[in-house]
This record gives structure tokens, C-alpha cells and sequence, in this order.
């Protein structure tokens, strides 16, 4: 097929190294042909985030297995493949270096164009390879190292409307189940306590909306659940399960309904441009949260547009999503070349005031 085109993705930004193959023919849906993870839980399990050194080291010894699997699951070999492309940021630098390095050598040894992608960007144009979806959409981002509303414009056209101004919403899960001896990653194990528990039980902050617009802040939510458990250990001379219970499903509500209505908020926003086709996509970890995937499902449901959510393999970090956001950039006229480089930070949307805060899986553009 003469506009077929078959992208090797890589991405390395945070704490999974991954390859994957994508390909396209126009007036075809995307097949992704192969699609690997190694995720790195292990390595850092130990430390209670991700430690960049140790990152980029597994990275740096992963990428080219990674490269090499994917293409034997896809039965290819490089000289079946039109580009590669690679996240250029925003993440642990360490990791991103690792990637374009890996990026450029392959391009370089076989010839091929180099395409750097924004991370943010492959997330943010995920539910046009998985549902065709048709610009202009609005998107919310929400992991342990993401969290925002973006409108999609186009390949490279990005409104953002809002984000967290501290912690991710999956970093305040984390904590909050290390605070309550629960495993990692903590969003399941939350989720799963809170099925036993009663949101009521304890009054916990919904931080931010007594403020109008869409940014969000998840630290003060940690901290008063800090102080409820420790209240509690005093009063009972330990954490009983019930109580446990219960403050996971008071968490978890107080979560939901932050994004509940700062979604309710981002849609209207978003309505106010009158999109032809209105559509509502989620992406990340904590959108597999099913009490909160209901809750972001509701508010789209009634404000009238199509509530998107991409399978969670797709909705987390993996490269089928580079692969992708790099077609598109190039489909788009865009290619990059061995200068290259990579990025910590890098803002989808230049224009949108900088998000503070690091975060505990890097920098938050
Ligand atoms: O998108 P992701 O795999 O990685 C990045 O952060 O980029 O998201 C992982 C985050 C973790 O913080 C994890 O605790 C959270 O998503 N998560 C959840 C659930 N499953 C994963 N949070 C709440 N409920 C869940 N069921
Ligand atoms: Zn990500």
C-alpha cells in the first residue's frame, strides 16, 4: 500500500521501557502489531518512587531488547520499518537521554527519519488510535505523574485548561496507602479497601473547589488524611481494618469528586467552543479507578458528549502510544533530525502558565 506507514515507538521517560510497532494506511483503522513493557516496579520498590539514576541504567540496558522483541512478535525486521520515534521529554532526563540515543543510532544504522514525541502528546492523541476520534476532543490526563484537562486540537494543537498544582492524583494514592501499610501500586490496594468501607466516615478536604477554574490540588488531601489516621490510631490504640476501610473510601470519594467537578467545569469550557463531534477521553492509571471512571463517565454523560476510555494498557505508559503521536507528527509534515534533544520539561501547551511542583515520577510539564 503506498501510504502505508510502520513506526517503530520507543519511550523511556519514566519507570517502563518500551518498544512498539504501529501501522497505518489512510481510511484504515491504526494495527498496532506489537506493543512491549518492562516495566521497572521492582528496581524501586524498595526506595517509595522511582530514582532516576537507577532508572536510566535499566533503561539504558532494556531499550535495545525491547526494540529487538517487538519486532520479532510483529515478524519484522528494520528494513520494514518507515520511522522511528522516540519521547523527547518531559520526564526523568536520564531516561529520555536514554531513548533518543536508542532512537538516533537505530535511525542513523538504518537510514530511517527520527521523530521526537512530547510523552504528553502520545497520551493526549491515544483515543485517535484507539477510537478514531476526531479533533476537537477534550482530554484528562490522570496518573501518578500526570494530571490535566487538555483540549485536542490537532498533531500538535493543545489548549490546557487546567492541572494539578502539587501532587498527581496515583502520587496521593501511593501515599495514602503507604501511610496506611497498604502495598504499592496503591491505587488497586485503595480500591480495593475502600469496596469494605464507608465514604461518610470521615470528612476529608475537596482542595481547590471553592476556586473557579479547572487546576486541582491533591497534597492537602494526603496531609488531612495524615491527621485522621493518626487521630484514630489514638483513639483505638492501633488502625483497625474497618477504619481503614473507611478512610480509603473517604479518599477515594473526596478524589472523585474533585474530578468530578473540575471535569464538569472542563467540559463546559470545552462545550463553549461548540465541537462538532463534543467527545470526553481519559487516560492514566487512575482512570482505571472504577468509582471514578463512573463519577468522569456521569459528568460526560450528561453534559451530552462521548465518554472515551482507551483499554488501560493503552491508557498507561507504552510505546504503541509514541509509535502513534509520531505517525501523526509526521503525517503532519514534522521530523526531526540528529540535533534532537532531549527534554525534562516541556509544556504541551506554551502558552498555559508552568505547572509547579516535581513530582515523585519527574517533572509535571
Ligand atoms: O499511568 P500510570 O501507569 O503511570 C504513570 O504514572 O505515568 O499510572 C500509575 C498510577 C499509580 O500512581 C497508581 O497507583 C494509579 O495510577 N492507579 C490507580 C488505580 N490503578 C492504578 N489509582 C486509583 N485506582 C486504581 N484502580
Ligand atoms: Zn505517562
Amino acid at each position: 500500500m503506498g501510504n502505508t506507514l510502520t513506526f517503530l515507538g520507543l519511550e523511556s521517560s519514566c519507570d517502563d521501557t518500551a518498544a512498539a510497532i504501529v501501522r497505518h494506511t489512510p481510511g484504515e483503522r491504526p494495527k498496532i502489531l506489537s506493543s512491549i513493557v518492562a516495566a521497572q516496579t521492582d528496581l524501586h520498590a524498595a526506595f517509595g518512587g522511582v530514582v532516576p539514576e537507577l532508572a536510566a541504567r535499566a533503561h539504558a540496558e532494556k531499550l535495545d531488547l525491547c526494540v529487538e522483541e517487538a519486532l520479532q512478535q510483529a515478524g519484522l525486521t528494520l528494513a520494514d520499518i518507515d520511522a522511528v520515534a522516540v519521547t523527547a521529554g518531559p520526564g526523568l532526563i536520564g531516561g529520555v537521554l536514554a531513548g533518543v540515543m536508542c532512537a538516533k543510532g537505530i535511525a542513523a544504522g538504518a537510514g530511517l527519519p527520527l521523530v521526537g514525541v512530547n510523552h504528553l502528546a502520545g497520551h493526549a492523541l491515544t483515543p485517535r488510535l484507539t477510537d478514531d476520534l476526531a479533533f476537537p476532543y477534550l482530554m484528562l490526563l490522570v496518573s501518578g505523574g500526570h494530571c490535566q484537562f487538555l483540549i485536542v486540537h490537532g498533531v500538535e494543537d493543545f489548549t490546557r485548561l487546567g492541572g494539578t498544582i502539587d501532587d498527581a492524583p496515583g502520587e496521593a494514592f501511593d501515599k495514602t496507602a503507604k501511610l496506611l501499610g497498604l502495598p504499592q501500586p496503591g491505587g488497586p490496594a485503595v480500591e480495593a479497601e475502600a469496596a469494605n468501607g464507608d465514604p461518610a466516615s470521615h470528612t476529608l478536604p475537596r482542595p481547590l473547589l471553592d476556586r473557579p477554574g479547572c487546576d486541582m490540588s491533591f497534597s492537602g488531601l494526603k496531609t488531612a488524611l495524615l491527621r485522621a489516621r493518626d487521630q484514630a490510631v489514638a483513639t483505638d490504640g492501633g488502625l483497625r481494618r474497618q477504619v481503614r476501610a473507611d478512610l480509603c473510601a473517604a479518599f477515594q470519594d473526596a478524589v472523585g469528586d474533585v474530578l468530578a467537578e473540575k471535569s464538569r467545569r472542563a467540559l463546559t469550557l470545552y462545550l463553549d467552543r461548540n465541537p462538532p463531534e463534543p467527545a470526553f477521553a481519559v487516560a492514566g492509571g487512575v482512570a482505571a479507578n472504577r468509582h471514578i471512571r463512573a463519577l468522569l463517565e456521569t459528568v460526560s454523560d450528561q453534559s451530552g458528549a462521548r465518554f472515551i476510555a482507551p483499554p488501560l494498557h493503552l491508557c498507561t505508559d507504552n510505546a504503541a502510544m509514541i509509535a502513534w503521536a509520531g505517525l501523526e507528527r509526521f503525517r503532519a509534515g514534522h521530523t526531526d533530525d540528529m540535533t534532537l534533544a532531549a527534554r525534562p520539561r516541556w509544556p504541551l501547551d506554551q502558552a498555559a502558565p508552568a505547572l509547579v511542583g516535581g513530582g515523585r515520577k519527574g517533572a509535571k510539564a
